[in-house]
């Protein structure tokens, strides 16, 4: 990486500003819900290399975050108490928590602020002018501190106040923090330098989001597996009939361009699940694409897929993942989504290099206990799709260069 780090910057009796993403899932949507929770403190616990470091080296620390998509504070469900709680047990210290993001009560908490202190600021989000990247509300931000880390990857792809603006905002360094260098490193090799073989395994309901990736990833991977509701737009597109599946007519014409250039790298399911109903108890059974019945939907891959999947995964050197290959929310079709993650585990030990392209396939890596069996299970969703499609993010972009 061509960006300063923390590693790069003195911080001793500084007030550093640190842009964390604890957008994390909570156990609550409803605003009036006084006991929220964290359940998934994947995303806290990865910026605690960055807080212990600068805490160790004798900086006072201001964090902010956005946590969910707010209108406005009154969506009090995402107020960032239950973070500040998860975090200071984390941090096994206290964690001053605020309740808002500047302001003059904002200031004061600052001012007295010692070493070693931890601020949490209040959802970045509430305030308006956060995603318009307002220049206001980033000079506010800025006057906070002395320095800016910015350790948020999965906000990278954001060009907000407090992941952007600030940064060039601010009247002293902006730097990234480890978790930003190490995602960085992890889904940079397959951009800039991949190993080959290299395979991108792509899936998730839609391809019309993923065009632009799938033509980027065409020009680094030897091969591309397709599974998820996306495959059947390309199955589609070949003269198949779909049944009732999940289709997206408008990329018809854009899947068959992708088959046209690249059909031989682009490996499509040969066997699906199928259902007559979108329910998990709906009677399930197997059938070739070929004869998917006029009166079902696919919701999973079948086990010739995955066979043909494990064989072109066969000596890889580098994997990466993006996306379910089925409704793999629902136990029944979940099958091809969790053994995938079984056989990626395997090819970490046969000296692939495995990264997780965060968002639901990291879930299901999760809930699969194979988290720590990869090489690199990312922490951003879109960030790390945004970096494959080959774009520069925005919240890199505004930091310090070496
Ligand atoms: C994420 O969860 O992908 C990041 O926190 C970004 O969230 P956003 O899509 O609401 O900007």
């Amino acid at each position: 990486m061509n960006k300063k780090t923390v590693t790069d910057i003195d911080v001793k009796g500084k007030k550093v500003l640190v842009r964390v993403d604890f957008n994390v899932p909570l156990s609550s949507k409803d605003p009036n819900d006084t006991n929220i929770t964290v359940t998934d403190d994947t995303r806290i616990r990865a910026a605690l290399p960055t807080l212990n470091y600068l805490l160790d080296h004798g900086a006072a620390l201001i964090l902010c975050s956005h946590l969910g998509r707010p209108k406005t504070a009154a969506d009090r469900q995402y107020r960032m108490d239950p973070i500040a709680q998860r975090l200071s047990d984390l941090l096994g210290k206290p964690v001053q928590k605020l309740d808002e993001m500047i302001g003059a009560a904002v200031t004061a908490a600052v001012a007295a602020m010692q070493p070693g202190d931890v601020i949490l600021l209040e959802n970045t989000r509430f305030t308006a002018g956060e995603t318009k990247n307002d220049p206001d509300l980033s000079a506010k931000l800025a006057a906070l501190a002395d320095v800016y880390v910015n350790d948020a990857f999965g906000s990278a792809h954001r060009a907000h106040a407090s992941t952007e603006g600030v940064a060039r905002a601010l009247n002293g360094p902006a730097v990234a923090g480890f978790l930003m260098g190490k995602e960085l490193a992890a889904l940079g090799t397959a951009v800039t330098n991949p190993p080959h073989p290299y395979i991108a395994i792509m899936g998730g309901a839609k391809i019309s989001d993923k065009i632009k990736l799938i033509e980027n990833l065409l020009q680094k991977a030897d091969k591309i597996l397709i599974g998820g509701g996306m495959a059947n737009t390309f199955l589609k597109a070949q003269g198949r009939e779909l049944g009732s599946s999940l289709v997206e007519l408008d990329a018809l014409a854009e899947a068959a361009r992708l088959l046209e250039t690249a059909a031989d790298r682009l490996i499509l399911p040969i066997d699906v699940v199928v259902v007559p109903e979108f329910k998990a108890d709906s009677p399930a059974t197997i059938v070739n694409v070929d004869s998917i019945p006029a009166d079902q939907m696919a919701l999973d891959i079948g086990p010739k897929t995955l066979e043909l999947f494990k064989a072109a995964l066969t000596g890889a050197k580098l994997v990466i993942w993006n996306g379910p290959m089925g409704v793999f929310e629902m136990e029944p079709f979940a099958k091809g989504t969790n053994e995938l993650a079984y056989v990626l585990a395997t090819a970490v030990d046969t000296g692939a290099q495995v990264v997780i392209g965060g968002g639901d396939s990291a879930a299901a890596v999760k809930n699969a206990g194979l988290t720590d069996k990869m090489t690199h299970v990312s922490t951003g969703g879109g960030a790390s799709l945004e970096l494959l499609e080959g774009k520069q993010l925005p919240g890199i972009v505004a930091l310090d260069d070496k």
